[in-house]
């Protein structure tokens, strides 16, 4: 008798492609399929593809063109795209790439296992339909028997903001809120399963409505859950930053002090342009106000360089604002023009000037992450340990402030939060040594 079919998902882009892939492997688990490490040795193999720059879907092609021998060895082999790709390229994948044999959108993941049998009898499939019913309402309860210390839980997916450079509310659709005793119960579940930090996923995670009371509210709720040691949430917009979320960061001891709210720019006249919807002093007035609720919150942001009309003068405003805040780190992206959005009618700055800004930014960027890791030298910080380090003998973890510690440790610590002082900085993470209990 064959053994079980053998499936091997790659995940592209953001975190909520982390978490739906995920769900995938479990939707398919119920049909049989047990998951493998490697593309060779599976019978399907399933990019989660990203969409939000150009090189991100080219990597998707390319890396289809390198599955070609291992189909052309095993016939049998099953190849499907989904994620932000296949929702926004759909039918042209198939037919570019006769080797795919399934397109599947991010909304429709709970059909998968209904398009694998279909592709398993030789058809190929293709759903990026927007579907009326909501996935996570059809897709099986999570069956892992045990996660690790850290998980993801999607709260809130798509987007109707439609920045003028985003292929988001394109491929991931209109917002849409998971009800909050979903939430909760899938948090329960995850605890007893071993999970100890919990982020809270969204591609607009604090435009959450599913429950009275906002983000701010589901976070003191999920604080009541016996076990759950740590909570994060991520991505925010400036514009949904509500006072009940920014009161949770002051009074609620699990959420850490850690918020990515990404800016995008420092000049008015391109987060005009970028349908941004605030200004810079509006951004500045808002951290002023988190901070006001929680002191030492680390801050990170995103930031496009290049956007189509972007002067010297405007990129000057993006570094005053970054001088302004002091982020802990931050992700910066040179502009990419994506097909369909406002933006791409634009002129482009030119690549070279573009590339430039990058690097002045992203010196400016180091600077500060620099400083804010050597701040922490010294001090006693909480660290949930994660899995074993890389040299004998050591754990890692990360810190209330979402810096990975490393630290001579036994690896029975995995799993639990320990106070560990931080002796020293190192280019993307720092060390420490743990504080006996008292
Ligand atoms: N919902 C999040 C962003 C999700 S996309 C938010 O509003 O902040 C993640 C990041 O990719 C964005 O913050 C932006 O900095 C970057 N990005 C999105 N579209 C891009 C494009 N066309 N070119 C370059 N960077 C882009
Ligand atoms: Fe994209 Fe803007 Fe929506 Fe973020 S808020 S996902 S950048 S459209
Ligand atoms: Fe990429 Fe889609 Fe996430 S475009 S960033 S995978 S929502």
């Amino acid at each position: 008798m064959a053994g079980p079919k053998k499936l091997f998902i790659k995940s592209y882009g953001c975190q909520m492609n982390v978490y739906d892939s995920e769900r995938m492997a479990e939707a398919l688990g119920a049909e049989g399929y047990v998951s493998v490490g490697t593309a060779e040795e599976a019978d399907m193999v399933l990019l989660n593809t990203c969409h939000i720059r150009e090189k991100a879907a080219e990597k998707v092609y390319s890396d289809l063109g390198r599955l070609r021998p291992l189909k052309v060895a095993n016939p049998g082999l099953k190849i499907g795209v989904a994620g932000c790709v296949a929702q926004a390229e759909g039918e042209e994948i198939l037919r570019r790439m006769p080797l795919v044999d399934l397109v599947v959108g991010p909304q429709s993941y709970h059909r998968l296992p209904a398009m694998a049998k279909a592709v398993a009898g030789g058809a190929r499939a293709i759903d990026t339909d927007f579907p009326a019913e909501d996935k996570f309402d059809h897709l099986p309860e999570r069956p892992a028997p045990s996660v690790g210390p850290t998980a993801f839980l999607t709260v809130q997916e798509g987007c109707d903001k439609f920045c003028a450079f985003c292929v988001v509310p394109y491929t991931r659709g209109a917002e849409v809120s998971r009800p909050a005793d979903r939430i909760l119960s899938e948090a329960r579940a995850l605890v007893e399963k071993g999970a100890r930090e919990i982020t809270l996923l969204g591609q607009n995670v604090n435009a959450w409505h599913g429950g009275d009371g906002g983000l701010g509210r589901l976070v003191r709720d999920l604080a009541q859950i016996d076990g759950l040691l740590r909570i994060r949430y991520t991505t925010s917009h400036p514009n949904d930053m509500d006072d009940g979320l920014i009161a949770a960061h002051g009074e609620v001891d699990k959420l850490m002090p850690y918020l990515h709210l990404p800016v995008q720019s420092g000049s008015d006249r391109i987060l005009k342009a970028m349908a941004r919807k605030h200004t810079a002093a509006q951004y500045l007035d808002l951290i002023g106000r988190i901070r006001a609720a929680r002191p030492d919150i680390l801050l990170t942001s995103d930031f496009i360089v290049g956007f189509p009309g972007e002067t010297e003068s405007d990129f000057q405003a993006t570094l005053d604002l970054i001088e302004a805040v002091g982020y802990g780190t931050a992700f910066s992206f040179k502009y990419s023009a994506r097909p369909g959005t406002p933006a791409a009618e634009k002129t482009p700055v030119a690549a070279d000037v573009a590339d430039e800004r990058l690097h002045r930014l992203q010196a400016l960027l180091s600077r500060q992450q620099k400083a804010m890791q050597e701040s922490m030298v010294g001090r006693e910080l909480g660290v949930l340990f994660e899995k074993p380090g890389r040299m004998p003998g050591q754990i890692t973890g990360k810190s209330d402030y979402n810096h990975a510690v490393h630290v001579l440790g036994d690896a029975a610590l995995t799993g639990t939060l320990q106070r560990v002082r931080i002796t020293r900085s190192d280019p993307n993470s720092l060390a420490g040594e743990l504080v006996p209990a008292p």
